[in-house]
């Protein structure tokens, strides 16, 4: 892919457990990108108000914690790290207490509107693959590409219950705490979770890591092979 631009914006949206935070960090790491898992935003906000005990239906507390906490995201060659004041966080923010946390207090939009302003400044730059729900659609609407990743309910159930089978309990209540996510993500009112229209779909349920990202450099490489006129987000 010689004649891809080095700043481009690469935005990957899609439901819980289709496969985006795998497939944007391998895309990353093959355009030489940095890569921004924005859903570890939220789930360190999710971590800290959790610690904290704060009522995660309370935007106006939330965003108070927010502005007092220091965020940094770091895109090493071992993957994402995420250091939440100083601490690294990043293992224990994938527990499915943490994870369905960031669900509930993703829906105020006030949240919303403070980590989509971080994400904006950290994408700013271009050169990376940033992956979420929200950033074709709200955080980067003119990402020069766009993928969303999708993947049937007992794949992406079963994907879920294989990362933590222990803390999940059983393989039914996994899917149902996955449809509920679902629910919560797609119904709520502040950017829901919905393709962008000019979104590439990609259904993984097939697929491994490495067929997803075949499938997006493909696709990346036909829309640049000729362009010398792209305009960037
Ligand atoms: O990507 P993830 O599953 O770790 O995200 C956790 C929650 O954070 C997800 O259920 C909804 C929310 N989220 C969001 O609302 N917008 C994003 N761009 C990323 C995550």
């Amino acid at each position: 892919m010689s004649c891809l631009p080095n700043d481009l914006i690469i935005a990957i949206d899609g439901p819980v457990a289709a496969g985006k935070t795998t497939a944007a960090r391998l895309l990353a790491q093959r355009l030489g990108y940095c890569h921004i898992e924005s859903g570890a935003m939220y789930r360190a906000l999710a971590w800290k108000a959790l610690k904290h005990k704060v009522d995660l239906s309370n935007p106006s507390t939330l965003v108070s914690l927010l502005a007092q906490t220091e965020l940094k995201l770091r895109s090493t060659s071992e993957g994402f790290r995420v250091v939440v004041d100083g601490e690294d966080v990043t293992d224990v923010l994938r527990s499915p207490k943490t994870q369905a946390a960031a669900s509930i207090l993703s829906v105020h939009p006030d949240v919303r509107k403070e980590l989509v302003q971080r994400q904006r400044e950290l994408g700013a730059q271009g050169g990376v693959v940033m992956d979420g729900r929200d950033i074709g659609t709200v955080v980067f609407p003119r990402a020069a590409v766009k993928f969303y990743l999708t993947a049937s309910l007992d794949e992406r159930g079963g994907r879920r219950y294989r990362e933590s089978p222990q803390e999940l309990g059983t393989l039914e209540r996994t899917l149902e705490e996955v449809e509920s996510r679902d629910r919560r993500d797609m119904e709520r009112a502040a950017s829901p979770l919905k393709p962008a229209p000019d979104a590439i779909f990609i259904d993984t349920t097939h697929l491994d890591p490495e067929g997803v990202v075949r499938q997006m450099e493909e696709h990346i490489h036909r829309k640049f092979k000729d362009r010398h006129d792209f305009s960037l987000a």
